[in-house]
């Protein structure tokens, strides 16, 4: 498995905690993966997931803990530093410049990404992640007027349009059709074959056991379980706190 420069992880994450107010939204978590890894984070609505990505994004200040990438402390720098610094992630809720062409967005990502890249050469790389994400033919569409799946999948390429050599991915397979699922789980093994170091938030359990190389599943705030994707499934305290739930039928049903 390849690994950042200096043979650690592409991103390690050391007992991450985050208070807001008296509620403990991470209460130290701790994670790393490596370039070419894919690491899967399941657990229930309110466990700390997306806040644990915010942490590490730096979109809202960790109460505790120190974040690393390639080994670097970026702990408290600005988002915009860290993504120049080859971090990216994509929002449970699809965000785009609804007001420019889909090309449009992946240049822009492009120019706000790693520095060294020529503006000269913006609009084929933007080319090049389009052909990645499958939208190559809606380069001069609307981004407005895509549907989810669209969305989604510009919203990924948006952030991997950054240079980025670690990518968050939160609930990437939300709300789509099982054949969208099935090209996003096809789209991501591409992201890792890159050798970008991917974490993945996810409920949809057929999309997560089938990408994810590891697993943590957290609950309040805290990782309770740690393994590859079969071992989760056959976990009984997993099963009793989460998929259980998630598979129990409806009374009648
Ligand atoms: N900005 C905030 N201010 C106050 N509380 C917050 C804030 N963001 C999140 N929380 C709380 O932190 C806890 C963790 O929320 P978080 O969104 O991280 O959960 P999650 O695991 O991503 O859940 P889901 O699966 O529903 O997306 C919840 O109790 C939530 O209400
Ligand atoms: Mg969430």
């Amino acid at each position: 498995m390849a690994v950042a420069r200096g043979g650690g992880p592409a991103l390690e994450a050391r007992g991450i905690r985050k208070d807001y107010g008296g509620l403990v939204a991470v209460a130290g978590v701790s994670l790393a993966v490596s370039a070419g890894e894919i690491l899967g984070i399941a657990g229930p609505n309110g466990a700390g997931k997306t806040t644990l990505f915010d942490v590490i994004t730096g979109h809202t200040k960790a109460t505790g803990g120190e974040v690393l990438l390639a080994g670097r402390t970026i702990t408290d720098a600005p988002v915009h530093t860290r993504t120049r610094l080859g971090l990216a992630r994509t929002f449970q809720q699809p965000t785009v410049a609804r007001s420019l062409t889909v090309e449009e967005n992946m240049v822009l990502a492009v120019a706000f990404g790693r520095p060294g890249r020529p503006a000269r050469h913006r609009r084929q790389a933007a080319a090049e992640y389009l052909d990645l994400i499958g939208m190559a033919g809606q380069a001069r569409a609307s981004s407005d007027l895509l549907g989810v799946f669209d969305r989604k999948r510009l919203m990924l390429g948006t952030a991997l349009a950054t240079g980025a050599s670690v990518i968050l991915l939160d609930e990437p397979f939300g709300g789509l059709s099982p054949a969208e699922i099935d090209q996003t789980i096809g789209l991501i093994a591409r992201v890792r074959d890159r050798g970008i170091a991917v974490v993945c938030i996810e409920h949809v359990m057929r999309a997560l056991t089938s990408i994810a190389d590891r697993v943590l599943v957290m609950h309040h705030g805290s990782v309770f379980f740690e393994g590859t994707p079969g071992q989760m499934l056959a976990d009984e305290q997993v099963i009793e706190v989460y998929l259980g739930s998630r598979h129990r039928k409806a009374p009648g049903g």
